[in-house]
């Protein structure tokens, strides 16, 4: 499968008012939505949803700011999605993203970086599951 691919608008964007203009990048680039829900994650939550960098210093930081405020969750598909919307989404520091790209707008920082986008096709399938079951896929 490399068609699909799972999304985080994130607090720091939505708390902004940036995720109707977010979605709306999202689609034009070419992503239709097969499952979308807003929700608040728990730390716990977020704790597992991101248990890969438990190692990492930022941890701590990366769980407390997305179980800050609601976020959306959404997964996308299109052809070649995952590399085609982290092309999208642009570097993980916005210092680094090209013009044009989501975050090149609207992240404030590597840390407040408005969106996750999966970096493998595994990890699409693994993160999508974590928010969505079967009945809430179209
Ligand atoms: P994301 O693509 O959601 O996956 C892991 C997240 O960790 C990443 O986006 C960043 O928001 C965050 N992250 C990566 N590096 C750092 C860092 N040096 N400091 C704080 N957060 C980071």
């Amino acid at each position: 499968m490399n068609n699909s691919t799972f999304t985080m608008i994130k607090p720091d964007a939505t708390s902004k008012g940036y995720t109707g203009a977010i979605l709306d990048m999202m689609v034009k680039a070419g992503f239709s939505i097969k499952a979308m829900k807003w929700i608040k994650l728990s730390a716990a939550q977020a704790g597992e949803f991101y248990a890969v960098h438990k190692e990492r210093p930022f941890y701590g930081e990366l769980v407390e700011f997305m179980s800050s405020g609601p976020i959306v969750a959404a997964i996308l598909e299109k052809e070649n999605a995952v590399a085609d919307f982290r092309t999208l989404i642009g570097a993980t520091n916005p210092a680094n993203a090209e013009e044009g790209t989501i975050r090149k707008a609207y992240a404030a920082s590597i840390g407040e970086n408005a969106v996750h986008g999966s970096d493998s096709d595994e990890n699409a399938q693994i993160e999508g599951s974590f928010f969505f079951s079967g009945l809430e896929r179209f």
